[in-house]
C-alpha cells in the first residue's frame, strides 16, 4: 500500500516535526521539498509577500524622480537604483513560489489590498533631497532588517537576501553621497536635506515594525528562524548607526530625546508615534491609495505583455513536442 501525506502512519508527523525542529536548531535551511508546519510556511508566504511587495511599490517615491533627475550622472544612478528594486521584487516573487503560491496570486493579493507592504513607502518624496535620504536612512534602515535574513531558516529567502544585501549597500552609499554633496552646496540645499531628513526619520524608525511588546508574532518566528532579531533591538541597531553618520553629514535628527547613554553603550531615542503607523499601515497613510492604484494600473497595462508571453511559451512548447 502506498502512503500519502493524508494517509501518514500514526507518528509520522512528529517524526517530520522533530526532523524540521532539528534542522532549525542546528542552523540547517529548509529547503522547499521539505517538510515543514503549515503556519511555518503561511508565516513564510506572509511574509517574504510582503517584501516582494515593499521592493516593487518602493520603486515609486524615487521613480517619480528619474524624469527630473538634475544630471545625467543622478539619472543613470537613479536608474540603476530603481531597476535593482524591481530585480528583489522578482527575486522574492520567485522565492515564495517555492512555498507554492503564484506571483500573478501576490500580485492579487496586492492590489485588492489583502496584502501589506512596508510602511515607509507611502510617504510622498516632494524634493530631490528626499533621494538621497530615502538611500541613506530607508535602504540604511532595510540593510539592518535584511542582513540578518541572510540567516534565515528558509534556504530560497535566504539566498535571496545575499543578492539582495550586496545591492542595498549601494544604495545607501549613493543616497550618503548625494546627502554630502547637497551639504556642499548652497544655503538652499541644505535646507533640502535637513527638510527631507525631517520627514524621513520618524518613518524610518517606524520600518522595523511595532514595539516588541506590540508583536505578538515575534516569538513564534523567532523561534523557526525566520526572524533572526525582534524589532526594538533592531531599531536600536539603526540609530546607533546612523546618529555618528547624521553627524558627519551637518543634519540634526529631529528628537529631542536623543542622547547617548553611556551605560547602556547605545542612543536613547524617543517613541515614535504608532497612531500614525497603525493609520498608514492599514491603508491611510499619505500616499496609500496613489500607490497602490499606480501598481494596479501598471499591472493591468501589462496584461498583454503576459498573454504574449504564455502565448509564445506553448507555441514553443508545441513545436517542441512535435519536433520530438
Ligand atoms: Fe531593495
Ligand atoms: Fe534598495
Amino acid at each position: 500500500m502506498t502512503t500519502t501525506a493524508q494517509e501518514a502512519p500514526p507518528g509520522a508527523d512528529q517524526a517530520r516535526q522533530a526532523d524540521f525542529d532539528a534542522k532549525v536548531a542546528a542552523n540547517q535551511r529548509i529547503e522547499p521539498r521539505d517538510w515543514m508546519p503549515e503556519g511555518y510556511r503561511k508565516t513564510l508566504v506572509r511574509q517574504v509577500a510582503q517584501h516582494a511587495h515593499s521592493e516593487i511599490i518602493g520603486m515609486q517615491p524615487e521613480g517619480d524622480w528619474i524624469a527630473s533627475a538634475p544630471s545625467l550622472r543622478r539619472k543613470a544612478i537613479l536608474l540603476a537604483k530603481v531597476q535593482d528594486e524591481a530585480g528583489h521584487g522578482l527575486y522574492l516573487y520567485a522565492a515564495a513560489e517555492t512555498l507554492g503560491i503564484d506571483r500573478a496570486e501576490l500580485t492579487e493579493r496586492l492590489i485588492e489590498g489583502r496584502q501589506k507592504y512596508s510602511s515607509i513607502f507611502n510617504y510622498p518624496s516632494l524634493t530631490y533631497a528626499d533621494v538621497g535620504v530615502i538611500g541613506w536612512l530607508v535602504d540604511g534602515a532595510a540593510i539592518c532588517n535584511q542582513v540578518p535574513l541572510c540567516r534565515t531558516s528558509f534556504g530560497p529567502y535566504a539566498r535571496a537576501m545575499v543578492r539582495i544585501c550586496k545591492e542595498e549597500s549601494f544604495h545607501q552609499r549613493q543616497g550618503y553621497e548625494l546627502l554630502m554633496r547637497m551639504m556642499e552646496g548652497t544655503e538652499g540645499q541644505r535646507a533640502m536635506v535637513q527638510d527631507a531628513v525631517d520627514r524621513w526619520w520618524w518613518p524610518s524608525l517606524m520600518m522595523f515594525g511595532p514595539p516588541d511588546a506590540d508583536s505578538p508574532n515575534t516569538q513564534q518566528s523567532l523561534e523557526w528562524g525566520i526572524k533572526i532579531d525582534t524589532n526594538d533591538a533592531l531599531r536600536q541597531k539603526f540609530v546607533d548607526m546612523t546618529v555618528p553618520q547624521a553627524d558627519k553629514l551637518g543634519v540634526t535628527l529631529p528628537d529631542s530625546e536623543l542622547a547617548w547613554n553611556e551605560q547602556s553603550g547605545q542612543y536613547d531615542f524617543g517613541e515614535p508615534d504608532w497612531n500614525e503607523f497603525k493609520q498608514v499601515v492599514t491603508g491611510s497613510g499619505p500616499r496609500n491609495a496613489e500607490r497602490v492604484a499606480r501598481r494596479r494600473a501598471a499591472h493591468e497595462k501589462g496584461a498583454w505583455v503576459r498573454e504574449a508571453a504564455t502565448a509564445y511559451a506553448k507555441k514553443h512548447q508545441n513545436s517542441q513536442e512535435v519536433a520530438a
